[in-house]
């Protein structure tokens, strides 16, 4: 069988343990982890543009290497301008807001969007000098999306996949971009194209037709010029034994009794996100503060838990949102709060999964309101950390790409803060013959969409296209 390799922009920590709550690098390292094969990314770190030469983007130099079990990992340092144009630019800056629905909060920068093709060709150099002929190369997420593009420029000829993991949005959205025509014909480059859910897959078939002028051909994929276009939809899933397990075996840690205790019978809403714009977190607050308002005989009675490690800080929304947010607890809480009772608990740091999977069992209600997301795995993780004979109740957004399986949830619109504040009521009263049910047919939908069946289908699937040698016209 071939070798599989990874690309990514952000790599996961190597060991076992060090993961957080959701995210690409968790499911694909856990994912790596069963089939074994090389992981090539950013190492996190940015050199002085002093000690490179300009432009140089070190192709020469030999990317640093880590390896756990069958998961050898090679990282490449990006210097400081390359971090500023590709990540905080073009990628966090243009394309996050973008195929998040924000068009408002997105800036371009053409000096941004070079850098942007500068890193993406540096990985393909830095990847090039250590692929096998028979690879399976398996690029993810909307960093690298010209990636295909600048390998083929270099004469590679494996075969090449792209997952994106983050929304595909609307064509009169993806086309405010103003270089949206080359990031289409560079995902059209990849030999498969792989997304979360059939309404991303949909829309950009959509942009594709409307904007490139693409052809359906009769076996369902796209045609660009000579190109065939080919797209799957892979929703990505979590493996739930083991994230119950760890519920299970963290219920004795005594960080978790201790909090446990402190919580003294109260129900616990708790929620779990990268401090992020898209996430919903103010709506989500005023939400549960009419929910307060509304019925106040759960005043005393419940604890929202909100964990946000920042993330992005150096770029300005996400400097505004933290400050929003900050100002907001602080009050509701001068609003709700008694002597012996926090209504929410606001803390901006990242927790292990080994804590978080028993803090989901603990948790009455798990409330997961994107206002956009491509899948959400904290909400898949809080269903699987649950006990199947007192589950708790899922909160969900309709807009997160996880609403399309797991119809056991509560499901809100995300804007409609009286019904996210409804939802919560619900929720908490909700008979636990109801909750085992709805508990239960969203583990069906999760055994069946489980982290290996994501894999497996679309690496089967990209075994199966062939590689188209050159780039998309
Ligand atoms: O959702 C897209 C994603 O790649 C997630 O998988 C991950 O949580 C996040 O973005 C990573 O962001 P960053 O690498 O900027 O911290």
């Amino acid at each position: 069988m071939s070798r599989l390799v990874v690309v990514s922009n952000r790599v996961a920590p190597i060991h076992e343990g060090e993961a957080t709550a959701g995210g690409l690098a968790a499911g694909v390292m856990d994912a790596l982890r069963q089939s074994g094969g090389l992981w090539f990314g950013w190492s996190g770190r940015t050199l002085p543009q002093s000690v490179v030469p300009p432009d140089s983007l070190t192709p020469g130099s030999p990317p640093a290497v880590a390896c756990s079990g069958p998961v050898t990992l090679y990282t490449t340092d990006l210097t400081q301008r390359d971090y500023d144009e590709y990540y905080k630019g073009f990628s966090n800056s243009t394309l996050w807001p973008t195929m998040h629905y924000q068009i408002s909060l997105a800036r371009f920068e053409h000096q941004d969007y070079l850098g942007y093709q500068r890193v993406n060709r540096h990985f393909a150099v830095s990847l090039a000098a250590l692929l096998k002929e028979d690879d399976v190369i398996w690029v993810h997420d909307y960093h690298l999306m010209l990636l295909a593009t600048a390998l083929r420029e270099i004469g590679v000829r494996n075969r090449i996949g792209f997952f994106l993991h983050v929304p595909f949005p609307a064509s009169s959205v993806f086309s405010t971009i103003p270089v949206h025509a080359e990031l289409g014909r560079g995902l059209a480059t990849f030999d498969l194209i792989g997304f979360q859910t059939e309404g991303d897959q949909r829309a950009f078939s959509n942009y594709m037709r409307e904007e490139l002028q693409a052809e359906t051909c009769p076996e369902g994929h796209l045609q660009l010029g000579h190109r065939v276009v080919r797209t799957g939809v892979y929703p990505i899933g979590v493996e739930a034994d083991p994230l119950r397990a760890e519920a299970i075996r963290g219920r004795d840690d005594p960080a978790i009794c201790d909090y446990k205790g402190r919580l003294d019978q109260r129900a616990l809403i708790m929620s779990v996100e990268r401090l992020d714009y898209s996430k919903g977190l103010r709506q989500r607050f005023s939400a549960f503060e009419r929910f307060l308002v509304q019925c106040p005989e759960w005043r005393r009675q419940v604890e929202y838990l909100q964990i946000a490690p920042p993330s992005r800080s150096d770029v300005e929304a996400y400097q505004t949102i933290r400050r929003e947010l900050e100002g907001e607890a602080g009050r509701i809480n001068g609003r709700f709060a008694e002597l012996d009772w926090t209504p929410l608990r606001y803390l901006n740091r990242s927790f292990p999964r080994d804590q978080l999977m028993p803090l989901y069992a603990l948790a009455a209600v798990g409330l997961v309101t994107p206002l956009r997301d491509g899948m959400n795995l904290v909400a898949k993780e809080y269903v699987a950390a649950q006990d199947p004979e007192d589950p708790g109740v899922l909160i969900l957004s309709q807009f997160a790409g996880a609403a399309r399986e797991l119809d056991g949830a509560v499901r809100v619109n995300p804007h409609d803060e009286a019904g996210m504040a409804y939802a919560m009521k619900i929720a908490l009263q909700m008979p636990v013959a109801e909750k085992r049910d709805r508990h239960a047919s969203m583990m069906r939908s999760l055994r069946t969409n489980s982290l290996d069946a994501w894999r497996d289908r679309f690496l089967f699937d990209l075994r199966l296209a062939e590689a188209g040698l050159s780039a998309a016209a």
